[in-house]
């Protein structure tokens, strides 16, 4: 395998993308970025300095002046140096995160911090931009989607798993805003890239998907 590719991922909510990616980097030895836990920290680190999602001014600055980095091969997410890993995903980030991903100036910020860290290459990068705008020149391109039903599905197991109440009715419901939110903000809304492979996952066991996109690389080198 060439060491320096860049191969990137973008997909909606519940997909898949960040269990494919990670295999995939694991795989093949290459480094893993879950773009998506970036825009998290930030948003975690707003919520500790206690600033609204509609103080766009200072979250501007927060973006600018925090520094994220990842270690245990994407494992670990490192807000200024602090292990936050564990802290991303409750229920409170999920809702704030949208919001503050909208903001062009944040995301102009976490763009430089995920080029700085896949600029040598060899890197599995996911998110809903990172095809188009972060690494537009990206040797491999996929975009992982899978039905709204089977999303919830997935995504309803994981709560059941940490025992949160819900339906999957709820999730289906919140899945198909979060969607719309993603794919209708103004600045870098999901969008399958014009090259990318489009790859759906619906029906497919992780290591099937896994299987075709590391034939899909080999593919393309
Ligand atoms: O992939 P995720 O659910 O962890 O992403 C969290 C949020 O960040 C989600 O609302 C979409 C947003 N995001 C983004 O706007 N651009 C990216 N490259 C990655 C995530």
């Amino acid at each position: 395998m060439n060491e320096s590719l860049t191969i990137a991922m973008d997909g909606p909510a519940g997909s898949g993308k960040s269990s494919v990616a990670r295999r995939i980097a694991e795989k093949i030895g290459y480094l893993f970025l879950n773009s998506g836990a970036m825009y998290r920290a930030v948003t975690l680190l707003a919520d500790r300095s206690k600033i609204p999602c509609t103080d766009i001014t200072n979250l501007i600055e927060l973006a600018h002046d925090c520094q994220i980095d990842f270690t245990d091969n994407g494992k670990i997410t490192l807000l200024n140096g602090e292990d936050v890993s564990h802290l991303l995903h409750t229920p409170e980030i999920d809702k704030a995160v949208v919001e503050i991903a909208k903001i062009p100036e944040v995301r102009r910020a976490m763009v430089k911090q995920q080029r700085r860290i896949g600029k040598d290459g060899g890197i599995v990068v996911e998110g809903r931009d990172v095809t188009t705008v972060v690494f537009p020149d990206a040797e491999v391109k996929f975009y992982i989607d899978a039905s709204v039903q089977e999303r919830a599905k997935r995504r309803f197991l994981e709560l059941q798993d940490k025992e949160v109440v819900c339906t999957v009715e709820q999730i289906e419901q919140e899945i198909k805003t979060r969607d719309e939110t993603d794919a209708s903000r103004a600045h870098s809304p999901l969008r399958p890239a014009d090259d990318a492979i489009i790859v759906d996952t619906t029906d497919k066991s992780l290591n099937q998907v896994v299987d075709f996109i590391i034939e899909q690389i080999d593919a393309h080198t």
